[in-house]
């Protein structure tokens, strides 16, 4: 099975590195995994890659790939590369929410016919997307609320313990955990951008990102932290979407919990979701949410469904 890689930084190193640990997993389904290309900009960086890993900055090599899996980052560059290769009705992996958000009308017939897998992109390797792909479409959808930022959750936890602002962001930065501008966790568009990937399962399947009002954490400052705290409570970057008339109200705002609510969990990078539906009654869902080896097990796992023959994640028809 020929895999073509885009990108190999953060997420795109630790797709490598688990493909080369699963490989006995593949075997044992009688595939040998090539990789055929993987896509970057730079030849000359200094890369932690399995030996003879083939680096190209030319991606004529996806022509020969039965499946691309795309960890680029931006929206154009990954669009005009990854548009061609499924009009050719080939799968695509991805991890990439701002693409999913802002170009669903040139993304929607391909997710429609099951081509696209994008689990890694929101909560990383905390399987949220699976669930309200499948079984989750059997209730009756309520409301979800959901803290889906690592970076912030790193930057404002980090602000708990005394730390400046500035300096938490570059070392959220430092951990591989920020977007690039960092400005699109901070100012809460990447919350906006998986929240919207998740309406699409829960409210309507042609959701648009621009219903979302979106407000970040530039506002929060150390004394707004210290404060939450000795009265019990935690900020956190909250993305919610509930019943508003006969439609829906998507936001993305901080907010003040109680230490003791779900979304309130203490890992740095880590995320929750809480999902209420009529006849499932609650659900809570938290894990890692952000980094390259939790991004990757997801995005591999991707693979290995298209491998076995399930379908990619179809959004409400
Ligand atoms: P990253 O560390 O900045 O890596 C991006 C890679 O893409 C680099 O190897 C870069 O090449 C390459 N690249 C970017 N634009 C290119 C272009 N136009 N042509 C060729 N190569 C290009 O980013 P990342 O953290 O791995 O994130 C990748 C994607 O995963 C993003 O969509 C992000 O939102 C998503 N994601 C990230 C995480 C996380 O925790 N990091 C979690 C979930 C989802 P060079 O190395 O040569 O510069
Ligand atoms: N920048 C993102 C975050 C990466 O901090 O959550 C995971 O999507």
């Amino acid at each position: 099975m020929t895999v073509g890689l885009l990108g190999c930084g953060t997420v795109g190193q630790n797709v490598l590195r688990l493909l080369e640990r699963r490989r006995g997993v593949f075997a044992s389904m009688g595939v040998e995994v090539e990789v055929a290309g993987v896509l970057v900009r730079d030849l000359t960086r200094e890369r932690d890659v399995p030996p003879g890993t083939p680096l190209r900055d030319d991606p004529a090599f996806l022509q020969e790939c039965a499946v691309v899996i795309e960890a680029l980052g931006g929206i154009e560059a990954p669009l005009a590369l990854l548009s061609p290769y499924l009009r050719s009705g080939r799968p695509v992996i991805t991890a990439n929410k701002a693409l999913l958000a802002e170009r669903w009308d040139d993304l929607r017939e391909h997710a429609l016919a099951g081509r696209l897998y994008y689990e890694a992109a929101v909560m990383a390797g905390t399987p949220v997307i699976g669930p309200m792909s499948t079984v989750l479409r059997a209730s009756t959808f309520i409301r979800l609320q959901a803290v889906l930022n690592g970076t912030c959750n790193y930057v404002l936890s980090q602000m708990e313990a005394g730390k400046p602002y500035a300096d938490a962001l570059a070392q959220a930065q430092a951990l591989g955990y920020a977007e690039d501008p960092p400005t699109l966790d901070v100012g809460g568009f990447d919350t906006a951008h998986k929240l919207t990937v998740l309406a699409r399962f829960c409210a309507h399947g042609d959701f648009p990102y621009s219903a979302v009002d979106i407000q970040g954490i530039e506002g929060v400052t150390l004394e707004h932290v210290q404060e939450a705290k000795a009265a019990g409570q935690r900020i956190k970057l909250v993305a919610e979407l509930s019943p508003d008339g006969d439609g829906w109200h998507a936001q993305v705002a901080p907010q003040r919990l109680p230490m003791t609510h779900p979304l309130c969990n203490e890992g740095a990078s880590r995320n929750a979701l809480v999902y209420e539906g009529e006849e499932c009654g609650p659900l809570i869902f938290a894990g890692g949410g952000a980094g390259g080896m939790v991004t990757a097990s997801a995005m591999v796992g991707d693979l290995l469904d298209w491998v076995i023959g399930f379908p990619g994640h179809v959004p409400l028809h």
